[in-house]
């Protein structure tokens, strides 16, 4: 029986133990130098927490609302896709996690398990992740299919016009999980778990000539809300709320799309500034210790999601190295607020948090 972790970082060694190397590198693995794949984590070690002390925490209170849905904590599971690669149970054995702690799961249009089967299996509040296909009539069933399976919410994927360059995949000649939201849509030959590799595929499914304008059409066929996912700047945050999208997600994808993008807590705070507290913006990317969660919604996300650690727990536990992974964090960012001294979500400020520009402009 392999070990019981003590932190979110060590389920991954357990991960790596427990996939063939082809699925762990996939799932590890970023784009190109993987320069912002460390980044991403190692940027939030940049930011140092300011504990106020003698404050009362004899009560602390993780929990929130993310998009008018009340929530355990201020975390939620990102959309990644091909669960069973991780686990014969896939997607259905993340929900049931989800659920159990209660909170909300993104899922992935590339779930290695129908929409409908994850949401018949638990019930965690779910958002359902698609890209905007060469197939408008593909992306409009999706849509609709979420809507009848009871989805809340759209997350529209936006930093994807194209894989990214995947070093590790191109080696092992990683081949495409099956998408299993396009059987019947699709023929094989497209998507298929027979050789085709993930760019081709990529490539044939995804609309390179996709843009903002298509935020209206999206909109135009649902009364989800919808949120763009993979908003880095504050002009694209503000062309967001121009096309009035509910939420933005600042991402970069775990790091496997454009390589040198930014650590997305590096530009939280300039994004949170541009959408002046019109929507509600999440971050994700790199999130491995509650502390990290503090520090996010210091610095004006309203809540996190985590993609690796929920795919490593997956791994190397089931349904309950998932449960662990997210409970592990929720538990760590409570003891985070009792010794930082604050007694629920809202009373984490800026004030809390002393980032690497804030040092340069105390030296001037
Ligand atoms: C992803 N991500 C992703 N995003 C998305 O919008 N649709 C998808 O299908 C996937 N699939 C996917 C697979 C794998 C294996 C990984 C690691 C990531 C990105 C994901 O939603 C999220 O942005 C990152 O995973 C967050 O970074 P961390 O938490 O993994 O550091």
């Amino acid at each position: 029986m392999a070990a019981e972790p003590v932190n979110v970082t060590e389920f991954q060694e357990l991960a790596r133990q427990a996939l063939p190397k082809m699925y762990y590198d996939y799932y590890a693995g970023g784009a190109e130098d993987q320069y912002t794949l460390k980044e991403n984590v190692e940027a939030f070690h940049r930011i140092n927490i300011l504990p106020r002390v003698l404050v009362d925490v004899s009560k602390i209170d993780i929990s929130t609302s993310i998009l008018g849905y009340r929530t355990s904590a201020p975390l939620m599971i990102a959309p990644t896709g091909g669960h069973k690669l991780a686990h014969p149970e896939g997607e259905v054995a993340t929900a049931r996690a989800a659920a159990a702690c209660d909170t909300i799961m993104a899922v992935s249009f590339s779930s290695s398990r129908p929409l409908e089967e994850v949401a018949s299996s638990c019930n965690a509040i779910r958002f359902f992740q698609l890209y905007v296909y060469k197939r408008r009539d593909i992306t409009a069933l999706l849509v609709r299919r979420a809507e009848r399976s009871g989805f809340k919410a759209v997350i529209l994927t936006a930093d994807t016009p194209r894989l990214g360059r995947r070093e590790a995949d191109i080696k092992n000649k990683m081949i495409a999980p099956p998408v299993r939201n396009f059987d019947g849509l699709i023929s094989t030959d497209v998507v298929t778990d027979k050789g085709s590799k993930l760019a081709a595929y990529a490539s044939a499914m995804l609309d390179a000539s996709v843009c903002w304008k298509d935020i209206t059409w999206l909109k135009s066929i649902t009364n989800l809300p919808i949120l763009i996912k993979g908003v880095l700047t504050p002009e694209d945050a503000i062309k967001a709320l121009e096309v009035g999208v509910s939420g933005i997600i600042v991402s970069n994808h775990g790091a496997r799309q454009l390589d040198y993008s930014p650590a997305t807590i590096s530009v939280l705070e300039e994004v949170v500034e541009a959408v002046q507290g019109k929507i509600p913006v999440l971050l994700d990317g790199g999130v491995r210790r509650g502390t990290d969660i503090f520090k996010a919604l210091a610095l004006g996300a309203q809540a996190v999601m985590i993609g690796r650690p929920v795919l490593f727990g997956l791994a190397a536990k089931g349904e309950y190295g998932v449960k662990r992974v997210i409970n592990m964090l929720k538990e760590e960012l409570e003891l985070s607020m009792a010794l930082a001294g604050t007694c629920t979500v809202k009373d984490i400020t800026r004030g809390h948090v002393r980032t690497q520009h804030d040092r340069l402009l105390c030296k001037i």
